[in-house]
């Protein structure tokens, strides 16, 4: 009875393991889809091994761009069929300058070894609890990080990708200040489509005076030259992102709160992808909806010549609906008429009669990008009726807005200085109120 049991029970193993082993063999995707690296493992450029984040959306991995004779560790899309589209960067603007490379977990650290061992790249951090055993893992939603083996809350993590973006906002990555830490996460342009070394143009949370804006920046021989401003958030939108609201597969989210100012958006359908993308000169969002396989442009900033922001001077905005663009705001005349004439708006308008202390009004401008808040101060706990009120009592104080449009409103946006930097759109925007003195009202 019991040698047949075992005959049995030998077999029974035996068939298991010639599944086991035609598995292995004959389906790359069981032996060679990974997502961790333990501090035993490491990736080199010579053995082609690569992470692939569950899901297979993900894959982490050495590259060299065709054009270029430098190897880059990086994260890219596996499952889009075009040119191969990247997502991170670790080391771009320390490149390996040949094909001997390693990239390991060392000392609780990640590093990217060169060819004589040298340090390419690392985390650099300098905290270190050597009982725990550190592994790396490449997450569903391209996040790369190094955790403690045994701890898998996102909060435990000891570093990720998330917090040092290259060019790419993916779902679920915060663009904006960490401000437990101070780091600003922003995006930094590729030098060119094939060169991952950092280019010329940001798109950067700028605090401003206290209302947060996102600013589209080219550098060009130290010279800072700022292309689109998306004005601050109202409570529903930043009125210079043209993201589409309503969309049954994203989502996005604004957070201003002691630890964070930040954005983000979500995926609430996984088979779409969408990603932000700073190039040289535009910001673009790509989205691939099955059942394409490549990338289309969904939108693209700066969109217009109104988003030009040195186009149309102080006390004037640009409508694309009239022509020429720059409008002069009513109680306003052109400051440079002949100018003017030939549609040259830059040098703006002036006031026709000087506000007075007292008796002036405000006239309201609807639909607008709200003039930039450099020179700007926020009450956000005032009652919006009491806007006017606290504007009309300081002499300075040249126009306001509402701060969160939601509900009716709630808090106040003052400006005192000159006010630049305008648009009027078709559709959105916010209102704007302008003090005029009350003989340029009605
Ligand atoms: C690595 O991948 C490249 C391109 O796919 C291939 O040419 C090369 O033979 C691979 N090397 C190894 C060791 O598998
Ligand atoms: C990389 O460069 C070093 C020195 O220039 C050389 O010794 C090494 O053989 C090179 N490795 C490869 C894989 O080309
Ligand atoms: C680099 O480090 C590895 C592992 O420690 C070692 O085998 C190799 O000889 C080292 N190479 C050089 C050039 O130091
Ligand atoms: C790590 O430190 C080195 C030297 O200070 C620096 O060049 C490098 O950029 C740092 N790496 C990261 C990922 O911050
Ligand atoms: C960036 O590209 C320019 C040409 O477009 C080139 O001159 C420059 O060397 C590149 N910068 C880096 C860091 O590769
Ligand atoms: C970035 O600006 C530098 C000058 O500051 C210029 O030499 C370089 O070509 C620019 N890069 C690109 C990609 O335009
Ligand atoms: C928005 O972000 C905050 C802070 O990260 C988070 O607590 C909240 O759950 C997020 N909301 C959505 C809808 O994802
Ligand atoms: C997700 O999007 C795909 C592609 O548009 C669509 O076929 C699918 O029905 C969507 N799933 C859900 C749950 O909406
Ligand atoms: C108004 O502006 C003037 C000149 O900039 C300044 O001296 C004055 O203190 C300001 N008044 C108030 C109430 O802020």
């Amino acid at each position: 009875m019991k040698g047949v049991h075992n005959i049995y029970h030998h077999s029974y193993t035996f068939s298991f393991l010639l599944v086991f082993l035609a598995l292995i063999l004959f389906h790359p995707a069981l032996s060679t889809y990974v997502n961790t690296m333990s501090s035993s493992e490491s990736l080199t450029i010579s053995s082609n091994r690569t992470l692939v984040s569950p899901g297979g959306v993900f894959e982490l991995g050495f590259f060299k761009p065709s054009a270029l004779q430098r190897w880059y560790l990086g994260i890219w899309y596996r499952k889009v069929f075009d040119q191969k589209t990247y997502a991170w960067v670790a080391n771009r603007d320390n490149p390996l300058s040949n094909s001997s490379g390693t990239f390991k977990i060392s000392g609780n650290n990640l590093v990217l070894l060169g060819q004589s061992n040298n340090t390419v790249w690392s985390t650099n951090l300098t905290r270190c609890n050597a009982r725990s055993p550190v592994i790396a893992e490449l997450l569903p939603n391209g996040n790369f990080v190094m955790r403690y083996s045994s701890n898998r809350d996102s909060s435990g993590f000891l570093w990720q990708s998330f917090d040092f973006p290259t060019d790419t906002l993916l779902p679920d990555m915060k663009l904006g200040y960490d401000l437990k830490t101070g780091r600003n996460r922003f995006l930094t342009s590729w030098n060119s489509s094939d060169d991952p070394s950092s280019g010329n143009t940001t798109y950067k949370l700028d605090l401003r005076r206290g209302l947060p804006e996102f600013i589209l920046i080219n550098t060009f021989l130290n010279q800072r030259v700022e292309m689109q401003r998306s004005g601050p958030w109202n409570g529903m939108e930043f009125s210079g992102i043209p993201e589409v609201q309503g969309l049954n597969y994203m989502v996005y989210n604004y957070t201003e709160n002691s630890e964070e100012i930040s954005y983000s958006f979500q995926m609430t359908n996984q088979s779409i992808y969408s990603r932000l993308t700073v190039s040289e000169f535009t910001l673009d969002r790509f989205t691939r909806i099955p059942p394409s396989w490549g990338w289309s442009l969904f939108w693209s900033l700066p969109t217009d010549v109104c988003d030009s922001l040195y186009f149309c001077g102080s006390y004037s905005y640009c409508d694309l609906n009239t022509s020429p663009n720059c409008n002069c705001i009513n109680g306003f005349v052109p400051k440079n008429p002949q100018q003017w004439d030939l549609r040259d708006g830059t040098q703006g308008c002036v006031r026709t009669t000087q506000m007075s202390c007292s008796g002036d009004g405000f006239l309201r401008l609807n639909n607008m990008n709200l003039p930039d808040t450099k020179t700007a101060t926020v009450d956000r706990t005032i009652d919006v009726k009491k806007c006017e009120e606290k504007c009309l009592s300081d002499c300075n104080c040249t126009t306001f807005a509402v701060e969160d449009v939601r509900n009716g409103g709630l808090g106040c946006v003052f400006w005192t200085g000159e006010l630049v930097e305008m648009r009027k759109y078709a559709v959105g925007g916010q209102d704007l109120y302008v003090r005029l003195n009350a003989a340029d009202l009605g």
